[in-house]
């Protein structure tokens, strides 16, 4: 099937990826994702998410299997044609686990407006989208500062902002609201759930099932072995309290708390 009638913004077909020193991070992982997508990655630490993230992103390769990104093999010599890179690179963007690998500017302005500077866009639109993301993030008042000067929640913010002044068609985003106060969370939220529209879709890894429940039209659960343990509706798993435990992503302690917690809701509405 050709770039043109494939339905498909990433394909991936039996991926295989171990860490040097023989460190499996990925068995047989296999998917489609179409526009309009909202996939939460979530399984235990070590899983095998941010892997699968950075694979999907271009940054490490296969061992075995095959990756499609827009209707293309997402491989190391495909990399290589500066072509296709470019417009790799204007429709998939990535937000890291980790801010500090992502910022490298002088300056929080610098940070925002690299991505679009590279686009061929006018000098006001790419002004304009470092303006918006700036105040969608809520960091205007730190965009003279160097990101190394920034504390942790802050640092996620511009790398978060620096990515979505890309405007890209496949937003792969590694543990997106991690640090962030709830007030930014919930900000963040808003945005995401409005975002993947139209021929765009957004991928992302969590700890927070309520955010799976909240933005996620599909979730992957990745299992300790680095394989696929499920692949469905938010609702197939997110009320099967045995499942979430068996697959570390609950504990049986918060799920008993959390029970607890509603119950007392419960009787607290009740009296009102
Ligand atoms: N740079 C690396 N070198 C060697 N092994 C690695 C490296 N990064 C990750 N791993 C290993 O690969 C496996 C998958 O790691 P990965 O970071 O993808 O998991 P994750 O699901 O993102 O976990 P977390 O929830 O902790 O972020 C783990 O066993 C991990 O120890
Ligand atoms: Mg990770």
């Amino acid at each position: 099937m050709n770039a043109l009638n494939n339905p498909n913004i990433f394909e991936a077909n039996k991926l295989d990826y171990d860490y040097p020193g023989n460190i499996p991070a990925l068995k047989q992982v296999s998917f489609n994702i179409t526009p309009g997508e909202v996939v939460a990655l979530v399984g235990a630490n070590g899983s095998g998410k941010s892997t699968l993230l950075k694979l999907m992103d271009g940054l490490i390769f296969a061992k075995s299997g095959e990756l499609l990104a827009l209707g293309k093999p997402l491989s190391e010599e495909r990399l290589k044609d500066k072509l296709f890179v470019r417009e790799f690179r204007r429709k998939v963007g990535m937000v890291f686990q980790d801010p500090d690998v992502q910022l490298f500017s002088p300056t929080v302005w610098d940070e925002v407006i690299f991505g679009p500077l590279q686009l061929g866009i006018s000098k006001e639109e790419v002004i304009a989208r470092g303006h918006a993301v700036l105040e969608l993030m809520g960091i205007t008042h730190l965009r003279e500062r160097p990101p190394y000067m920034l504390s942790g929640g802050e640092k996620k913010k511009v790398s978060l902002a620096s990515v979505l002044s890309l405007q890209p068609r496949a937003l792969l985003l590694d543990e997106p609201t991690t640090g962030l106060d709830p007030s930014s969370q919930g900000n963040l939220i808003d945005f995401l759930l409005k975002w993947a529209v139209d021929d765009k879709c957004l991928v992302f890894s969590t700890q927070d099932l309520d955010i799976v429940e909240e933005i996620a039209t599909r979730v992957i659960v990745m299992g300790p072995e680095h394989n696929i343990l499920a692949d469905g509706q938010p609702e197939d798993f997110l009320f099967d309290p045995d499942f979430l435990v068996r697959t570390n992503l609950i504990h049986e302690h918060s799920h008993r708390h959390k029970q607890l917690v509603h119950s007392h809701q419960h009787i607290h509405e009740h009296h009102h």
